[in-house]
Protein backbone atom coordinates (compact mmCIF):
# COMPACT_ATOMS: atom_id res chain seq x y z
CA UNK A 1 0.00 0.00 0.00
CA UNK A 2 1.43 3.83 -0.90
CA UNK A 3 0.74 6.08 1.61
CA UNK A 4 0.97 9.71 1.48
CA UNK A 5 4.55 11.37 2.32
CA UNK A 6 5.57 12.00 6.06
CA UNK A 7 4.45 15.60 7.22
CA UNK A 8 2.36 15.74 3.92
CA UNK A 9 -2.04 15.22 4.92
CA UNK A 10 -4.94 14.69 3.04
CA UNK A 11 -8.09 16.92 3.51
CA UNK A 12 -10.93 14.67 3.71
CA UNK A 13 -12.61 13.99 6.57
CA UNK A 14 -16.08 15.95 6.75
CA UNK A 15 -14.96 18.29 9.45
CA UNK A 16 -11.71 19.26 8.18
CA UNK A 17 -12.36 20.26 4.93
CA UNK A 18 -15.17 21.85 5.78
CA UNK A 19 -13.00 23.84 8.44
CA UNK A 20 -10.65 24.40 5.88
CA UNK A 21 -13.43 26.14 3.08
CA UNK A 22 -15.08 27.49 6.16
CA UNK A 23 -11.22 29.60 6.94
CA UNK A 24 -10.64 30.39 3.26
CA UNK A 25 -14.01 32.26 2.78
CA UNK A 26 -13.69 34.34 5.64
CA UNK A 27 -9.95 35.17 5.52
CA UNK A 28 -10.84 36.00 1.23
CA UNK A 29 -14.02 38.10 1.84
CA UNK A 30 -12.28 39.98 5.01
CA UNK A 31 -9.20 40.97 2.66
CA UNK A 32 -11.50 41.98 -0.08
CA UNK A 33 -13.13 44.45 2.37
CA UNK A 34 -9.84 45.69 2.12
CA UNK A 35 -9.52 46.23 -0.91
CA UNK A 36 -6.79 43.44 -1.65
CA UNK A 37 -6.87 41.58 -5.10
CA UNK A 38 -6.12 38.10 -5.22
CA UNK A 39 -2.78 36.82 -6.88
CA UNK A 40 -1.54 33.36 -7.76
CA UNK A 41 1.97 32.16 -8.34
CA UNK A 42 3.79 29.06 -8.89
CA UNK A 43 4.45 26.29 -6.72
CA UNK A 44 7.96 25.72 -8.19
CA UNK A 45 10.37 28.87 -8.40
CA UNK A 46 13.93 28.82 -9.05
CA UNK A 47 16.06 28.25 -5.87
CA UNK A 48 17.98 31.53 -6.07
CA UNK A 49 14.79 33.19 -5.42
CA UNK A 50 14.77 32.16 -2.12
CA UNK A 51 18.38 31.90 -1.42
CA UNK A 52 18.04 35.68 -1.94
CA UNK A 53 14.88 36.43 -0.23
CA UNK A 54 14.61 34.38 2.33
CA UNK A 55 18.36 34.39 3.26
CA UNK A 56 20.85 31.52 3.22
CA UNK A 57 21.32 31.99 6.86
CA UNK A 58 17.53 31.07 7.61
CA UNK A 59 16.45 27.17 8.69
CA UNK A 60 13.97 27.61 5.94
CA UNK A 61 16.83 27.86 3.20
CA UNK A 62 19.66 26.21 5.37
CA UNK A 63 17.75 22.81 5.88
CA UNK A 64 14.34 22.59 4.82
CA UNK A 65 13.96 23.36 0.98
CA UNK A 66 12.49 20.25 -1.23
CA UNK A 67 15.08 21.38 -3.81
CA UNK A 68 16.34 19.68 -6.80
CA UNK A 69 17.41 19.93 -10.58
CA UNK A 70 14.64 19.32 -13.01
CA UNK A 71 15.15 17.90 -16.61
CA UNK A 72 16.20 21.31 -17.98
CA UNK A 73 19.23 21.02 -15.52
CA UNK A 74 17.06 23.88 -13.74
CA UNK A 75 17.71 24.36 -9.94
CA UNK A 76 14.43 24.77 -8.45
CA UNK A 77 12.46 23.81 -5.14
CA UNK A 78 9.11 24.22 -4.16
CA UNK A 79 8.33 27.06 -2.53
CA UNK A 80 8.46 27.27 1.38
CA UNK A 81 6.87 30.67 1.64
CA UNK A 82 4.76 32.74 -0.21
CA UNK A 83 6.08 36.08 -0.10
CA UNK A 84 9.13 35.53 -2.55
CA UNK A 85 7.20 34.18 -4.92
CA UNK A 86 4.59 37.49 -4.93
CA UNK A 87 7.71 40.32 -4.99
CA UNK A 88 9.35 38.40 -7.94
CA UNK A 89 5.77 38.44 -9.86
CA UNK A 90 5.41 42.49 -9.15
CA UNK A 91 8.81 42.81 -10.06
CA UNK A 92 8.63 41.02 -13.25
CA UNK A 93 5.24 42.36 -13.87
CA UNK A 94 7.00 45.75 -13.70
CA UNK A 95 4.58 47.21 -11.19
CA UNK A 96 7.76 48.33 -9.12
CA UNK A 97 8.32 50.81 -11.80
CA UNK A 98 4.44 51.92 -12.63
CA UNK A 99 4.89 52.85 -8.96
CA UNK A 100 1.41 53.30 -7.31
CA UNK A 101 0.29 50.58 -4.29
CA UNK A 102 -0.44 47.06 -4.74
CA UNK A 103 -2.24 44.98 -2.26
CA UNK A 104 -2.77 41.43 -3.05
CA UNK A 105 -3.38 38.11 -1.15
CA UNK A 106 -3.21 34.53 -2.03
CA UNK A 107 -3.54 30.73 -0.26
CA UNK A 108 -1.79 28.16 -1.47
CA UNK A 109 0.52 24.95 -0.19
CA UNK A 110 4.02 25.58 1.25
CA UNK A 111 6.84 23.04 1.58
CA UNK A 112 9.50 23.03 4.36
CA UNK A 113 11.10 19.69 5.05
CA UNK A 114 11.12 20.36 8.88
CA UNK A 115 10.77 17.05 11.69
CA UNK A 116 6.80 16.82 11.50
CA UNK A 117 5.13 17.20 14.93
CA UNK A 118 1.46 18.24 15.68
CA UNK A 119 1.20 21.56 14.14
CA UNK A 120 4.30 21.30 11.66
CA UNK A 121 3.59 20.09 8.36
CA UNK A 122 6.03 19.35 5.68
CA UNK A 123 3.01 20.46 3.17
CA UNK A 124 0.71 22.97 5.08
CA UNK A 125 -0.93 25.75 3.77
CA UNK A 126 -0.97 29.51 4.08
CA UNK A 127 -2.83 32.93 3.77
CA UNK A 128 -1.27 35.70 2.90
CA UNK A 129 -1.14 39.39 2.28
CA UNK A 130 1.59 41.34 0.75
CA UNK A 131 1.19 45.31 -0.07
CA UNK A 132 3.62 47.37 -1.90
CA UNK A 133 4.11 50.98 -2.35
CA UNK A 134 3.10 51.97 1.65
CA UNK A 135 6.32 53.62 3.67
CA UNK A 136 3.77 54.51 6.20
CA UNK A 137 3.54 52.93 9.48
CA UNK A 138 -0.41 52.73 8.88
CA UNK A 139 0.36 49.95 6.31
CA UNK A 140 1.65 48.05 9.02
CA UNK A 141 -1.50 48.56 11.21
CA UNK A 142 -3.67 47.61 8.74
CA UNK A 143 -2.14 44.61 8.92
CA UNK A 144 -1.78 43.41 12.01
CA UNK A 145 -6.11 44.55 12.20
CA UNK A 146 -7.10 42.49 9.17
CA UNK A 147 -5.41 39.08 10.79
CA UNK A 148 -7.37 40.61 14.56
CA UNK A 149 -10.41 40.78 12.04
CA UNK A 150 -9.89 37.26 10.62
CA UNK A 151 -9.37 35.83 14.23
CA UNK A 152 -12.32 37.67 15.40
CA UNK A 153 -14.83 36.27 13.22
CA UNK A 154 -13.37 33.05 13.33
CA UNK A 155 -14.11 33.11 17.23
CA UNK A 156 -9.99 32.54 17.89
CA UNK A 157 -8.64 34.09 20.59
CA UNK A 158 -4.61 35.30 20.35
CA UNK A 159 -1.52 37.11 21.75
CA UNK A 160 -0.01 39.59 19.69
CA UNK A 161 3.64 40.02 19.72
CA UNK A 162 5.28 43.13 18.84
CA UNK A 163 8.78 43.86 17.73
CA UNK A 164 11.20 46.91 15.61
CA UNK A 165 14.06 44.94 13.88
CA UNK A 166 14.72 48.53 12.65
CA UNK A 167 16.40 49.65 9.50
CA UNK A 168 20.06 50.07 7.44
CA UNK A 169 20.14 53.27 9.79
CA UNK A 170 20.40 51.40 13.44
CA UNK A 171 20.61 48.08 12.20
CA UNK A 172 24.28 47.87 11.86
CA UNK A 173 25.63 49.62 14.64
CA UNK A 174 23.61 47.38 16.23
CA UNK A 175 24.61 44.19 14.79
CA UNK A 176 28.25 45.22 16.05
CA UNK A 177 27.33 45.49 19.39
CA UNK A 178 25.20 42.46 19.29
CA UNK A 179 28.42 40.28 17.79
CA UNK A 180 30.78 41.86 20.17
CA UNK A 181 28.37 41.01 22.97
CA UNK A 182 27.89 36.88 21.32
CA UNK A 183 31.73 37.23 21.35
CA UNK A 184 31.83 37.67 24.94
CA UNK A 185 30.05 34.57 25.61
CA UNK A 186 30.83 32.11 22.91
CA UNK A 187 32.20 29.67 24.63
CA UNK A 188 29.18 29.10 25.87
CA UNK A 189 26.34 28.83 23.21
CA UNK A 190 25.38 26.18 20.86
CA UNK A 191 27.17 25.30 17.40
CA UNK A 192 23.97 27.12 15.98
CA UNK A 193 24.48 30.28 17.15
CA UNK A 194 28.51 30.17 16.47
CA UNK A 195 26.96 30.07 12.85
CA UNK A 196 24.33 32.37 13.04
CA UNK A 197 26.65 34.57 14.44
CA UNK A 198 28.56 34.57 11.21
CA UNK A 199 25.63 34.60 9.20
CA UNK A 200 22.92 36.77 10.67
CA UNK A 201 24.01 37.47 14.30
CA UNK A 202 20.24 38.55 15.36
CA UNK A 203 19.02 35.21 14.76
CA UNK A 204 20.50 34.09 18.13
CA UNK A 205 17.97 35.69 19.71
CA UNK A 206 15.41 33.41 18.66
CA UNK A 207 17.56 30.47 19.71
CA UNK A 208 15.54 27.40 21.57
CA UNK A 209 18.49 25.99 23.46
CA UNK A 210 17.70 26.88 26.92
CA UNK A 211 21.46 27.63 28.21
CA UNK A 212 21.75 30.42 24.94
CA UNK A 213 18.24 31.73 26.24
CA UNK A 214 19.39 32.45 29.93
CA UNK A 215 22.64 33.88 28.18
CA UNK A 216 20.96 35.99 25.95
CA UNK A 217 18.83 37.49 28.90
CA UNK A 218 21.97 40.01 28.96
CA UNK A 219 22.01 41.03 25.15
CA UNK A 220 21.79 44.22 23.99
CA UNK A 221 18.09 44.98 22.58
CA UNK A 222 17.24 46.73 19.39
CA UNK A 223 14.63 47.69 20.92
CA UNK A 224 16.59 50.45 23.17
CA UNK A 225 18.82 50.92 20.18
CA UNK A 226 16.70 51.86 17.29
CA UNK A 227 17.23 55.59 15.46
CA UNK A 228 15.00 58.41 15.59
CA UNK A 229 12.72 56.94 12.50
CA UNK A 230 12.40 53.52 13.63
CA UNK A 231 11.57 54.94 17.39
CA UNK A 232 8.89 57.19 16.38
CA UNK A 233 7.25 54.55 14.24
CA UNK A 234 7.18 51.96 16.89
CA UNK A 235 4.97 54.67 19.36
CA UNK A 236 3.40 55.06 16.55
CA UNK A 237 2.42 51.85 15.93
CA UNK A 238 1.57 51.08 19.55
CA UNK A 239 -0.43 54.36 19.94
CA UNK A 240 -2.70 53.30 17.00
CA UNK A 241 -3.22 49.43 18.39
CA UNK A 242 -3.97 51.19 21.39
CA UNK A 243 -6.71 53.46 20.38
CA UNK A 244 -8.52 50.49 18.47
CA UNK A 245 -7.78 48.17 21.65
CA UNK A 246 -6.06 45.51 20.07
CA UNK A 247 -3.57 44.40 23.04
CA UNK A 248 0.13 43.95 22.64
CA UNK A 249 3.11 42.35 24.26
CA UNK A 250 6.72 43.60 23.05
CA UNK A 251 8.88 40.68 23.04
CA UNK A 252 12.71 41.74 22.09
CA UNK A 253 13.43 38.29 21.06
CA UNK A 254 10.99 38.47 18.19
CA UNK A 255 13.37 38.36 15.47
CA UNK A 256 11.16 35.96 12.98
CA UNK A 257 12.94 32.71 10.88
CA UNK A 258 13.55 34.68 7.46
CA UNK A 259 16.12 37.07 7.01
CA UNK A 260 14.05 40.34 4.76
CA UNK A 261 12.12 41.44 7.57
CA UNK A 262 13.41 45.76 8.56
CA UNK A 263 11.11 47.53 11.19
CA UNK A 264 8.17 46.56 12.41
CA UNK A 265 7.78 42.08 12.87
CA UNK A 266 4.91 40.54 14.94
CA UNK A 267 3.04 37.20 15.31
CA UNK A 268 -0.49 35.96 16.58
CA UNK A 269 0.22 33.06 19.05
CA UNK A 270 -2.41 31.09 21.13
CA UNK A 271 -1.96 29.02 24.29
CA UNK A 272 -4.40 27.02 23.18
CA UNK A 273 -2.40 24.73 20.35
CA UNK A 274 0.40 23.15 22.24
CA UNK A 275 4.31 24.47 21.42
CA UNK A 276 3.69 25.24 17.46
CA UNK A 277 1.62 27.76 18.92
CA UNK A 278 2.32 30.77 16.34
CA UNK A 279 -0.78 31.26 14.06
CA UNK A 280 0.22 34.32 11.94
CA UNK A 281 3.31 36.08 11.38
CA UNK A 282 4.58 39.09 9.75
CA UNK A 283 6.24 42.26 8.99
CA UNK A 284 7.83 45.21 6.73
CA UNK A 285 10.34 44.49 4.03
CA UNK A 286 11.23 47.17 2.89
CA UNK A 287 14.63 46.27 1.07
CA UNK A 288 13.54 42.97 -0.71
CA UNK A 289 12.32 44.32 -3.90
CA UNK A 290 15.70 46.16 -4.51
CA UNK A 291 17.57 42.34 -3.44
CA UNK A 292 15.44 41.16 -6.24
CA UNK A 293 16.52 43.55 -8.59
CA UNK A 294 13.24 45.68 -8.80
CA UNK A 295 13.01 49.57 -7.92
CA UNK A 296 13.00 50.48 -4.62
CA UNK A 297 9.62 49.74 -3.11
CA UNK A 298 8.33 49.57 0.78
CA UNK A 299 6.14 46.76 1.35
CA UNK A 300 4.69 44.55 4.33
CA UNK A 301 2.44 41.50 4.74
CA UNK A 302 2.13 38.49 7.01
CA UNK A 303 1.12 34.69 6.59
CA UNK A 304 -1.35 32.76 8.80
CA UNK A 305 -0.70 28.91 8.99
CA UNK A 306 -4.19 27.57 7.78
CA UNK A 307 -3.71 23.68 9.62
CA UNK A 308 -2.94 25.45 13.13
CA UNK A 309 -5.93 27.92 12.76
CA UNK A 310 -8.20 24.69 11.83
CA UNK A 311 -7.65 23.57 15.34
CA UNK A 312 -9.16 26.73 16.70
CA UNK A 313 -11.84 27.49 14.54
CA UNK A 314 -15.54 27.79 16.42
CA UNK A 315 -17.39 26.61 13.64
CA UNK A 316 -21.20 27.78 13.24
CA UNK A 317 -23.90 25.56 14.18
CA UNK A 318 -24.95 23.60 10.92
CA UNK A 319 -28.65 24.42 10.01
CA UNK A 320 -30.78 21.99 7.75
CA UNK A 321 -30.69 23.30 4.32
CA UNK A 322 -31.99 22.21 0.79
CA UNK A 323 -33.52 19.59 -0.83
CA UNK A 324 -33.09 15.29 -1.05
CA UNK A 325 -34.69 13.65 -3.63
CA UNK A 326 -35.45 9.78 -3.73
CA UNK A 327 -37.82 6.87 -5.51
CA UNK A 328 -39.36 4.34 -4.10
CA UNK A 329 -40.26 2.91 -7.78
CA UNK A 330 -37.59 2.53 -10.88
CA UNK A 331 -40.30 4.33 -13.09
CA UNK A 332 -40.06 7.49 -10.67
CA UNK A 333 -35.80 7.76 -10.98
CA UNK A 334 -35.23 9.89 -14.20
CA UNK A 335 -38.25 11.90 -13.02
CA UNK A 336 -36.34 12.73 -9.59
CA UNK A 337 -33.05 12.96 -11.20
CA UNK A 338 -34.88 15.50 -13.55
CA UNK A 339 -36.42 17.38 -10.21
CA UNK A 340 -32.97 17.68 -8.58
CA UNK A 341 -31.17 19.27 -11.87
CA UNK A 342 -33.76 21.55 -12.08
CA UNK A 343 -33.69 22.99 -8.27
CA UNK A 344 -29.94 22.48 -7.85
CA UNK A 345 -29.95 25.65 -10.02
CA UNK A 346 -30.63 27.79 -7.28
CA UNK A 347 -30.55 25.97 -4.06
CA UNK A 348 -28.36 22.56 -2.64
CA UNK A 349 -30.18 19.55 -3.92
CA UNK A 350 -28.89 15.87 -3.93
CA UNK A 351 -30.64 12.87 -5.07
CA UNK A 352 -29.98 9.18 -4.86
CA UNK A 353 -30.51 7.19 -7.86
CA UNK A 354 -31.43 3.22 -7.00
CA UNK A 355 -34.97 3.14 -6.32
CA UNK A 356 -35.44 2.22 -2.25
CA UNK A 357 -37.84 2.50 0.32
CA UNK A 358 -38.86 5.33 2.45
CA UNK A 359 -36.59 4.25 5.74
CA UNK A 360 -33.46 4.51 3.41
CA UNK A 361 -34.22 7.74 2.16
CA UNK A 362 -35.67 9.78 5.44
CA UNK A 363 -32.13 7.86 6.90
CA UNK A 364 -30.10 9.43 3.75
CA UNK A 365 -31.80 12.97 3.52
CA UNK A 366 -30.65 13.34 7.07
CA UNK A 367 -27.34 12.11 6.84
CA UNK A 368 -27.45 15.05 3.75
CA UNK A 369 -28.82 17.59 6.58
CA UNK A 370 -31.19 18.35 3.99
CA UNK A 371 -34.28 20.25 5.26
CA UNK A 372 -36.73 18.54 2.61
CA UNK A 373 -36.81 14.81 1.97
CA UNK A 374 -39.57 14.71 -1.34
CA UNK A 375 -40.37 11.43 -2.58
CA UNK A 376 -41.95 9.33 -5.63
CA UNK A 377 -43.04 6.15 -5.19
CA UNK A 378 -45.45 4.20 -6.96
CA UNK A 379 -48.88 6.23 -6.03
CA UNK A 380 -47.41 9.43 -6.44
CA UNK A 381 -46.09 8.04 -10.05
CA UNK A 382 -49.80 7.58 -10.67
CA UNK A 383 -51.29 10.52 -9.38
CA UNK A 384 -48.03 12.66 -10.35
CA UNK A 385 -47.46 13.77 -7.27
CA UNK A 386 -44.68 13.76 -5.08
CA UNK A 387 -44.54 13.31 -1.12
CA UNK A 388 -42.44 15.87 1.27
CA UNK A 389 -41.67 16.00 4.46
CA UNK A 390 -40.39 19.23 6.21
CA UNK A 391 -37.10 17.33 8.12
CA UNK A 392 -37.28 20.60 10.67
CA UNK A 393 -40.84 21.18 12.16
CA UNK A 394 -41.46 17.11 10.77
CA UNK A 395 -44.83 18.35 8.83
CA UNK A 396 -45.10 15.96 5.55
CA UNK A 397 -47.86 16.78 2.59
CA UNK A 398 -48.57 15.98 -1.06
CA UNK A 399 -48.72 18.15 -3.65
CA UNK A 400 -49.03 17.93 -7.41
CA UNK A 401 -45.30 18.20 -9.62
CA UNK A 402 -46.61 21.00 -11.52
CA UNK A 403 -47.28 22.93 -7.93
CA UNK A 404 -43.59 22.05 -6.41
P1 LIG B 1 6.23 32.31 8.68
O1 LIG B 1 6.23 32.86 10.07
O2 LIG B 1 7.39 31.48 8.27
O3 LIG B 1 6.12 33.57 7.74
O4 LIG B 1 4.92 31.48 8.42
C1 LIG B 1 3.64 32.02 8.70
C2 LIG B 1 2.77 31.00 9.42
O5 LIG B 1 2.74 29.77 8.69
C3 LIG B 1 3.27 30.62 10.80
O6 LIG B 1 2.88 31.57 11.76
C4 LIG B 1 2.58 29.27 11.01
O7 LIG B 1 1.25 29.48 11.45
C5 LIG B 1 2.54 28.69 9.60
N1 LIG B 1 3.60 27.68 9.44
C6 LIG B 1 4.92 27.88 9.20
N2 LIG B 1 5.57 26.70 9.10
C7 LIG B 1 4.66 25.73 9.28
C8 LIG B 1 4.72 24.28 9.28
N3 LIG B 1 5.84 23.62 9.04
N4 LIG B 1 3.56 23.58 9.50
C9 LIG B 1 2.40 24.24 9.71
N5 LIG B 1 2.28 25.60 9.71
C10 LIG B 1 3.40 26.33 9.50
C11 LIG B 1 6.12 33.52 6.38
O8 LIG B 1 6.00 32.51 5.74
C12 LIG B 1 6.16 34.89 5.73
N6 LIG B 1 6.12 34.69 4.26
C13 LIG B 1 5.03 35.77 6.20
C14 LIG B 1 5.03 37.12 5.57
C15 LIG B 1 4.27 37.53 4.53
N7 LIG B 1 5.81 38.12 5.90
C16 LIG B 1 5.57 39.14 5.10
N8 LIG B 1 4.64 38.80 4.26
Amino acid sequence: MINSLRGMNDLLEKDEYKRFTYFIDIANSVAQRYGFHYIETPLLEETALFKRSVGESSDIVGKEMYQFIDKGENDVCLRPEGTAGVVRAFIQKKLDRAGGIHRFFYHGPMFRYERPQKGRLREFHQFGVESFGVESVYEDVIMIMMVADILKELGIGYRLQLNSLGDSNCMPQYRENLVSFIESVEDEICEDCKRRKETNPIRVLDCKNEKCQALYQNAPKLINALCDSCQSDFNKLKSILEKNNIAYEIDTNLVRGLDYYSKTAFEFVSDDIGSQSAIAGGGRYDRLVEFLDGRPTPAVGFAMGIERLMELIVMPEESREGYYFGAMDEEAVEIIIAMTQKKRKTQKATCEYRARNLKAHLKNADKANARYCCIIGSNELEHNTIWIKDLINKSEETISIKEF
